[in-house]
């Protein structure tokens, strides 16, 4: 089982894990939402980890949780946030996804990006999400595809914790949403051979 301490450990190291460019699919995605919503918007980055997204978000105006189970992630995004002179707009809220209480909440935008863990615990994580998400509001995900095993290169290898696009539809028959994207998006990856593709399943859905 990854648990808090897996994630301490792989962020105790100088460098950004996971750069600190936000990530291209959140962009892609958020910025016409950003520019829809306008400069003072709230955004709840749940698994934010390093911070990447939320400090983007900080940086269009926003201002961003990140609600991430490792501390030392947490730590790194506020000196990051600091560093990029958007501390004030930056709040970090260490908890479990699944059972997180928010300080931002009602947010416009509840993005999850590469929260890669078991079914029954991603979907009370979402479930989680969506409560704390204004109606009018969007929820934008971003995960490592099931396909990507047999298509693609990169991201865990257990099937369990990569979703499916069906699986997330199903999941979200129960809520009041409008899905406006939801599929596999190609990509590339940077592995130790180069630059190899990738595939990400996309959600973008409207809350009613
Ligand atoms: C692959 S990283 C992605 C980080 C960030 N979203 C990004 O795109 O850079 C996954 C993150 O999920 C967090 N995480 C995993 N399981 C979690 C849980 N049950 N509750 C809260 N955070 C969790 C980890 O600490 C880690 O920061």
């Amino acid at each position: 089982m990854i648990d808090s301490s897996y994630w301490d450990a792989k962020y105790d190291v100088d460098n950004f894990i996971y750069t600190k460019d936000v990530n291209r699919f959140v962009k892609e995605y958020c910025e016409p939402l950003i520019q829809k919503i306008g400069p003072v918007g709230k955004v709840i980055d749940l698994a934010g980890g390093e911070g990447r997204n939320s400090v983007w978000f900080a940086e269009q105006g926003w201002q961003a949780e990140n609600i991430d189970f490792s501390g030392k992630a947490l730590t790194k995004f506020l000196a990051f946030a600091e560093e990029r002179g958007v501390g004030a707009k930056c709040f970090a809220n260490r908890a479990d996804a699944t059972g997180f209480e928010s300080v931002l909440m009602p947010v416009d935008v509840g993005v999850c990006a590469y929260l890669q863990i078991p079914q029954p615990d991603l979907f009370d994580a979402l479930d989680n999400l969506l409560e704390n998400i204004k109606p009018g509001g969007y929820l934008m995900g971003v995960w490592h595809a099931r396909e990507n095993l047999a298509e693609g290169f990169g991201g865990p290898q257990d099937p369990l914790v990569l979703p499916t696009a069906s699986e997330m539809r199903e999941f979200l028959e129960q809520y009041n949403v409008e899905i406006e994207f939801l599929g596999n998006r190609d990509g590339q990856v940077q592995t130790r051979e180069g630059l190899k593709p990738s595939t990400t399943l996309v959600l973008l859905a409207k809350l009613n």
